[in-house]
């Protein structure tokens, strides 16, 4: 029996090529040559090709015309991304393709990214770290560079999903008071102490850092915007390692300027790679570019987990585990 023709638009780990390359009859983008910039490369391409099965990543422009334009013969799309705000979901359930993501396998590196920058955004590390590269390292002195501790400090979480939960955990560690905003009051075992918040306002008042694990899309565009900020405390922290759309970037970088919210960290960002200007001449805002499930083990997982379920649908007419539409 043939093998099940699958096109994969982004390059990925050596395994998991490997692996696809086993089991299917892989179309696989050795170079990443940038098929993401235009999604009707990926459509041209899996018609040429009568794929099976497509398998995409995070900035894949998945929209209603190239599920238009795949050809019939693809049953599944399948996301390397717990995120899938790049794949109209409705247009593949109009064209009855079935969309898959990887969920779970990167929530401890994706917290441990928010925790990065939490930490860098407290204790000023880029800042050092440009002083030092930039040979303007005068000596230690004592009031050189003073961050703020996060011993002791209230900790809000937007999304207390799989992501925030991790970093709850993380942050009880370094004696954080963990408080959360989430659609609705989640059990005690998953809240663990935290303390859980009715009203946008009652949460950003009383916090101290916030983190955002929120999903991308119209439902969370510019969440954090002029209003929100003023309800945060003067001094408080902003981190961000869902998806840039979430932050309106001008009222932000306002409230960095203001010294109102004393620090960021920033993994994503609104039509990224495209950064917003304003930030990059700040030096209270650490600027990441989306590494957020960028560690060895977790990316081998993501290829495993994305390979499961094509594997589902094209070899073991299976329901897939991960299914989103
Ligand atoms: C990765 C992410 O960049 O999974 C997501 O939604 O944003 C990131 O962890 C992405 O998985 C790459 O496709």
């Amino acid at each position: 029996m043939s093998k099940p023709i699958l096109l994969v638009t982004r390059k990925l780990p050596a395994e998991i090529e490997a692996r696809a390359a086993r089991d299917y009859d892989a179309r696989l983008n050795p170079h990443d040559e940038p098929w993401f910039r235009d999604g009707m490369e990926i459509a041209r391409r899996a018609s040429e090709a009568r794929a099976d099965g497509v398998l995409i990543a995070a900035g894949d422009p998945m929209n209603a015309a190239v599920f238009a334009a795949l050809p019939d013969s693809v049953k599944i799309v399948t996301t390397f991304s717990v995120g899938y705000d790049h794949v109209d979901v409705a247009a593949a359930k109009a064209n009855n393709i079935i969309v898959t993501n990887t969920p779970e396998v990167l929530s401890f590196a994706t917290a441990e990214c928010a925790f990065t920058l939490l930490l860098m955004a407290a204790r000023r590390a880029g800042e050092g770290e440009r002083m030092v590269r930039a040979n303007q390292w005068e000596g230690w002195a004592p009031t050189q560079l003073m961050g703020v501790t996060l011993e002791g400090k209230k900790l809000g979480i937007l999304g207390f999903g799989r992501i925030g939960q991790k970093l709850a955990a993380m942050a009880r560690g370094f004696g954080m008071q963990i408080h959360y905003r989430d659609l609705r009051k989640l059990p005690a075992e998953v809240e663990q102490g935290a303390i859980f918040h009715e009203t946008d306002e009652g949460f950003l008042r009383a916090i101290d850092m916030l983190s955002m694990h929120v999903p991308g899309g119209d439902g969370t565009r510019k969440w954090l915007d002029a209003a929100r900020l003023a309800q945060m405390k003067p001094g408080s922290i902003v981190i961000n390692t869902g998806r840039g759309g979430s932050v309106d970037d001008a009222a932000l970088v306002a409230a960095l300027t203001s010294g109102h919210i004393r620090a960021a960290g920033l993994d994503v960002y609104d039509g990224e790679p495209k950064v917003f200007a304003g930030y990059l001449g700040l030096e209270n805002v650490a600027l990441l570019p989306h590494l957020g499930s960028a560690t060895i083990e977790t990316r081998d997982a993501m290829g495993e987990r994305a390979l499961q379920n094509l594997d589902c649908v094209l070899r073991f007419d299976l329901p897939p585990p991960h299914r989103v539409a």
